[in-house]
């Protein structure tokens, strides 16, 4: 048995089953990481395109990041008190974020930030009512279950007013309709859904800006725009989840930076702590002070605006502006997905090669779980980390990754899929 395998073994006795499929599929034992890459406790190099599922945004051990975070611990850590390190975040945030989107409010994780979310914009329409898209992923917790495609099955009802409507996945439109022709058929789809379940009490329409969990899936131009008018229409706020999007992968600071439709509350996390476990709720003061959301004490938790946080995302943000991070994920994203689609054009395994910045899907021919173990399994032994969902690899590379990096990492990866045979 390798050494990897029996430390598994061990972890495993103990440890829940619930961990992510890629990363137990993948089965690495990791020792220490730099920029890019991972090195095994064999001694093996990583090209890390999986990056934690979108969190590893500045690289592993990031200089400048395990500086700051190291001076921070031995400073002060424990605490929701004031410090230069809120100070500096709030300062960095401001110079980050669209102007209309003028608080933050601190959580740990990206599904405590959506159900923040959520209960926000409860407080300020005083509805209750969200319209989430099939195919989306808000998190696992009781409240973003009914908004996280699949998450629900054998745990019961959603929670009321639980809305849900087909995203524009145009690859696979239900109706069965083509862009532009369609004139966004899915959304007059989803207005009549409206009609039909809702009891006039929208209160919000939440939307990933691009489907991560649905492999990177990057809606057409004008969706998003869309989304905010319908939300206009029926007196409901727009919530864009930017956990993955956010803080420049998708080559803008935040993916609705890209457009015209200004959400009224955004959330961010992964990235923004860059491995530090932080979200965020970004939201215009007017909302933020409604009541009971507002009300002191009433959006608090125990890590909240905890000093090593504030330290994370002050770095980080600094880092994001001060190294143009979103342009780098702009040209990376374009240079690499044009590489991985010239190379994998006549690939049959592969349908399509799609992203936006470093965010990119490869989707594969109909493939069921054990052939995309053993894809992702061929990968890890090729030096290829990558992360999965539907039938989609997905690719998130650091916004610092190096283009020589890069390429090696995609001919590495293309070379596994061609040579792919799937026997069952
Ligand atoms: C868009 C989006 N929202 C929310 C979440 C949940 O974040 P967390 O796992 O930090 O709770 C994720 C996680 O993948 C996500 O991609």
């Amino acid at each position: 048995m390798s050494r990897q395998r029996a430390h598994w073994d061990q972890e495993n006795a103990v440890l829940g089953p619930g961990l992510s499929e890629a990363v137990q599929w993948a089965g690495l034992v990791i020792a220490r990481a730099e920029g890019m890459h991972l090195y095994d406790i064999d001694g093996r190099r990583i090209a890390d395109l999986m990056g934690a599922a979108g969190v590893n945004l500045l690289g592993h051990s990031d200089p400048a990041y395990v500086d700051a975070m190291t001076e921070q611990m031995r400073r002060w850590m424990t605490g929701a008190h004031a410090s230069t390190a809120r100070l500096e975040m709030t300062r960095q945030l401001r110079l980050l974020l669209p102007a209309h989107l003028d608080r933050v409010q601190l959580y740990s994780g990206g599904a405590e930030a959506v159900e923040a979310a959520i209960r926000l914009a409860k407080s300020a329409t005083g509805r209750f009512e969200i319209l989430s898209f099939w195919q989306s992923f808000h998190g696992r917790t009781l409240g973003t279950i009914a908004h996280t495609s699949g998450a629900r099955t054998g745990l019961g009802p959603a929670a009321p007013g639980s809305i849900s409507a087909p995203y524009a996945d145009c690859a696979h439109c239900p109706l069965r309709r083509t862009y532009p022709g369609c004139g966004f058929a899915c959304l007059d789809l989803t207005r009549q859904i409206l009609d039909e379940q809702s009891c006039g009490s929208l209160a919000a329409i939440l939307a990933e800006p691009v489907q991560g969990r649905a492999g990177n899936l990057v809606p057409p131009p004008g969706y998003l725009e869309q989304l905010r008018a319908l939300a206009d229409e029926r007196g409901a706020l727009l919530i864009a989840d930017e956990s993955m999007t956010g803080m420049g992968r998708t080559g803008t600071i935040l993916a609705t930076d890209a457009t015209t439709a200004r959400p009224d509350i955004v959330v961010l996390g992964k990235g923004l702590g860059n491995g530090y476990p932080v979200s965020a709720v970004c939201a215009p003061t007017s909302l933020m002070h409604t009541p009971p959301f507002g009300a002191p004490s009433a959006s608090s938790s125990s890590y909240g605006g905890f000093p090593l946080a504030c330290r994370a995302v002050g770095v980080v943000a600094h880092a994001v502006r001060k190294r143009n991070l979103p342009e780098r994920a702009a040209t990376a994203g374009r240079r690499l997905l044009d590489r991985l689609r010239k190379g994998l054009d006549d690939v049959p395994l592969v349908t399509s090669v799609h992203g936006v910045g470093l965010a990119i899907g490869i989707a594969l021919a109909a493939t069921g779980k054990p052939q995309m173990r053993a894809i992702v399994t061929a990968l890890v032994d090729a030096g290829v980390l990558v992360m999965t969902g539907r039938h989609t690899l997905r690719l998130y590379p650091p916004l610092t990754a190096t283009d020589t990096d890069l390429d090696d990492a995609a001919d590495r990866l293309m070379a596994v899929l061609a040579e792919h045979r799937w026997t069952s």
